[in-house]
């Protein structure tokens, strides 16, 4: 607890935010609150996506009452491997990746094996509310298991790394990389015990790490080197998490986004009150880049502007990038 006490002290002189200012200043200011059933549903998420041609993991199925668990077997099909997922979850709880199958039996991707039946109970669970934000009733989610690109094999330890970026009215601020481990059983959610890797805005060369509030530069698992790798297809994760202004219209959120070997680049969810350790992870705080986005929004109102996804990724880039490498 004092490392981490002496981490955040430390990052303070670096405008680290807080829970209360990011709640205050960000969250309450800036995201509309019927506008947020569109990131905490992740079923809507996924359909106002898709309707905005922004690629995500496609649906298999949706089971919504307990009647409709018979239908599993006809959501996975021929299918070895799909995910389960509670569609107003968090943190990773309740998720269930299946990356094999042998007859009645099915393996997660850290290995261990579940009966149908469990997977039955799991969805049960999901639907009483065992996962959801507040406790309500949900509902599950079976959807395509995503592949990590091959970039990511010496890095990562099983499960898919996810790439997340802070976006301000559209404009990105910060980003970090969030590798799994043996810890988090394939889930890329930092108290899962996933690590969280601080990115360049504009190179996409990763930074140095945190895990478990410890400032790392090797994975733990694999013991390779998680810092000055180079993300594939930077720009293109920046334009995407810019767009997602559009698509939610919230303002202030946190983007999470898969590269898969095959279908590239996808939205997995968006998330309407994006963690602070993310400023660990960058060992630099949120508050003067928030602040230069506010500033520039200001002085484009002024004029009557609004810039798109494209100029917004470009702005962000040219301010927060080229981070020189800290000595930690
Ligand atoms: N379709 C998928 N394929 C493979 N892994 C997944 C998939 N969906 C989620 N995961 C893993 O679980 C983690 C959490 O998933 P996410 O959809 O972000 O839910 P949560 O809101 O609980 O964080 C992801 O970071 C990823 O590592
Ligand atoms: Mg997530």
């Amino acid at each position: 607890m004092l490392g981490l006490w002496k981490t955040w002290k430390a990052l303070e002189a670096k405008g680290i935010m807080g829970i209360n200012r990011r709640n205050a200043d960000y969250v309450l200011k800036y995201n509309k609150r019927h506008l947020y059933p569109i990131v905490d549903d992740k079923i809507i998420t996924k359909q106002r996506a898709i309707e905005a041609g922004i690629h995500v993991p496609e649906m298999y199925g949706v089971i919504s009452t307990e009647k409709e668990i018979d239908n599993l077997d006809k959501i996975i099909g021929e299918r070895s491997d799909f995910v389960v997922k509670p569609a107003q979850g968090a943190g990773g709880d309740g998720i269930l990746v299946i990356a094999d199958r042998f007859e009645d039996r099915f393996k997660t991707v850290s290995g261990k094996i579940v009966s149908h039946s469990e997977i039955e109970q799991q969805i049960s669970s999901i639907l009483s509310g065992l996962y959801s934000l507040g406790g309500h009733r949900d509902r599950a989610l079976i959807e395509y298991r995503v592949t990590p690109d091959s970039i990511f094999k010496s890095i990562s330890y099983e499960g898919v790394p996810d790439i997340r970026i802070i976006v301000l009215m559209g404009y990105p601020v910060m980003a970090m990389l969030r590798l799994p481990t043996r810890q988090s059983g394939g889930k890329a959610n930092l108290h899962q015990g996933a690590i969280g890797v601080g990115v360049d805005l504009a190179t996409g060369v990763t930074l140095r790490g945190t895990w478990l509030n410890n400032k790392i530069s090797k994975h733990p698992d694999t013991t390779n080197a998680v810092d000055g790798v180079q993300l594939p297809n930077w720009d293109g994760f920046m334009k995407l998490a810019a767009g997602c202004y559009e698509l939610c219209g919230l303002g202030y959120i946190g983007v999470d986004m898969v590269l898969d070997q095959d279908k590239g680049p996808l939205i997995l969810e968006l998330n309407a009150r994006p963690g602070l350790n993310i400023q660990i992870a960058n060992d630099c705080g949120l508050t003067h880049r928030a602040h230069a986005v506010e500033a520039r929004l200001e002085e484009l109102a002024a004029k009557g502007i609004q810039e798109n996804a494209e100029e917004r990724t470009r702005f962000s880039q040219e301010l927060f990038g080229h981070i020189p490498a800290v000595e930690i």
